[in-house]
């Protein structure tokens, strides 16, 4: 095994949290939360993840508060789940794998029935393109009021997701939910202190870092997802991500991991290889979200054919230009590729669908000295997030993702 591999086997500390190798389950909203409920699938699938050998699993899209919600089946921070999402936490460690929560807040984007407020709330008022079809057409801009609120609700959430057992928060600043849309000039259009320049746009997403590390403390791991392009005109682009990496930096998180894209504008640019489009229509059960789909879809869906490491080079810039830990995810699933992830200078790998098929992938890639994962990136999976089950690869011939490939 060449020096680079054997280093994704080497622990490392984040922020004083011991992980035992590189690999960290990336955030895939799982699609086992039925109206925010804290599921045995989703147990189970974490479980499942822990004992193929990752250092840390992601349990996507943890809402800030019910509002923040993408719909109605999805997690949000509260009481009520207390003791199950401990319990949850409580089985990965015993399985001796720390966990990562996502901090999510959709912003003005939702289709979320169990919304409290009367409309979804964002930097500006606009259309709400998640809602249209459950008759949520608008989202407001917020008003000073609501943006305080909201980093309360921040900090709120993370001493909560302390209390039950999270070893480290992964606070959602990219993919167009609502930190991205504050920071992005195409979704921006305040004409107060939190619109205009970048300095402006970054304003939310600094204060919602600083309540979230009031809230937890200077000795507990953050890390914050962004876009390093959003690829859309008129949007964030990869020199921007260069200035956002270094104010989150001095800011105070411990790691950036570098993503990119957005779910409502270009999702095509982070989940690369084949069009999501066609899986999609087959899933959409409305029949007018089909008849947009099929309207917008081509301009939404883009065409990014698969490349390993497909964020690199942009990423290698942020390397230079910050000291915090730097997390690639994008197109990482082969042994050759976490050689030169590690060679480039990454402190740690997420991997999102290659851990899908292979749940089993850090023990195998110490295994296997050219072990490549089975992934065949044709993004079926994408079209499961809303299916009963929750999400899983199509191309395994069950729902868990335990079977043999087909
Ligand atoms: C089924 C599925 C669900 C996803 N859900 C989320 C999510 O909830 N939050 C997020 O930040 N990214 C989400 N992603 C994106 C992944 O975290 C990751 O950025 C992307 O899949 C690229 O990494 P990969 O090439 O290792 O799959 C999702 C991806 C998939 C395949
Ligand atoms: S459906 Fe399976 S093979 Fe296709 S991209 Fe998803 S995990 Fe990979």
């Amino acid at each position: 095994m060449n020096d680079y591999l054997a280093q994704c086997f080497a622990p490392k500390n984040l922020n004083g949290l011991a992980l035992k190798n590189r690999f960290i389950k990336a955030g895939t909203f799982e699609g086992m939360s039925p109206l925010g409920s804290v599921s045995q699938a989703l147990m189970d699938f974490h479980n499942r993840m822990a004992s193929g050998g990752i250092a840390m699993t992601t349990i996507g899209y943890c809402a800030i508060e019910n509002d923040g919600r993408l719909h109605e089946n999805m997690l949000y921070m509260h009481e009520g789940i207390r003791a199950p999402l401990t319990a949850m936490i409580q089985s990965l460690h015993d399985r001796d794998c720390k966990v990562s929560g996502q901090m999510g807040y959709g912003g003005g984007f939702s289709k979320n029935r169990q919304l409290e407020r009367k409309r979804p709330l964002g930097p500006s008022f606009g259309i709400n393109m998640l809602g249209v079809a459950q008759g949520m057409m608008f989202c407001d801009a917020m008003t000073q009021h609501d943006i305080d609120q909201l980093v309360l609700r921040y900090g709120e959430a993370a001493s909560f997701m302390q209390s039950v057992g999270f070893d480290c928060l992964e606070i959602h600043f990219g993919h167009g939910y609502g930190l991205c849309q504050f920071m992005s000039p195409k979704t921006n259009r305040r004409r107060d202190h939190y619109g205009g320049s970048l300095q402006n746009r970054m304003r939310l997403p600094l204060q919602v870092l600083e309540s979230v590390r009031k809230a937890v403390g200077d000795d507990f791991p953050i890390i914050g997802k962004i876009s390093l392009t959003e690829g859309v005109k008129g949007g964030l682009d990869y020199n921007d991500a260069i200035a956002i990496g270094r104010m989150l930096d001095r800011g105070g998180i411990d790691g950036i991991v570098t993503s990119g894209g957005t779910s409502t504008m270009n999702p095509m640019i982070m989940l690369r290889g084949d069009n999501i489009l066609q899986p999609m229509l087959k899933a959409e059960k409305s029949p007018l979200m089909r008849m947009m789909l099929h309207l917008a879809g081509p301009f939404m869906f883009k065409s990014y054919p698969y490349e390993e490491l497909y964020f690199l080079e942009q990423a290698k810039r942020l390397r230079d230009a910050v000291d915090c830990n730097l997390i690639y995810v994008g197109g990482a699933s082969t042994n050759n590729s976490f050689a030169t992830l590690m060679e480039t200078g990454f402190d740690f790998i997420q991997l999102g669908r290659s851990l899908l098929i292979d749940p089993d992938l850090p023990l195998r890639s110490q295994q296997e000295p050219d072990f490549r994962s089975r992934c065949l990136h044709c993004n079926e999976c994408i079209a499961t997030i809303e299916h009963p089950q929750g999400i899983h690869c199509p191309r395994t011939n069950n729902l868990s993702t335990d079977r043999e490939f087909t």
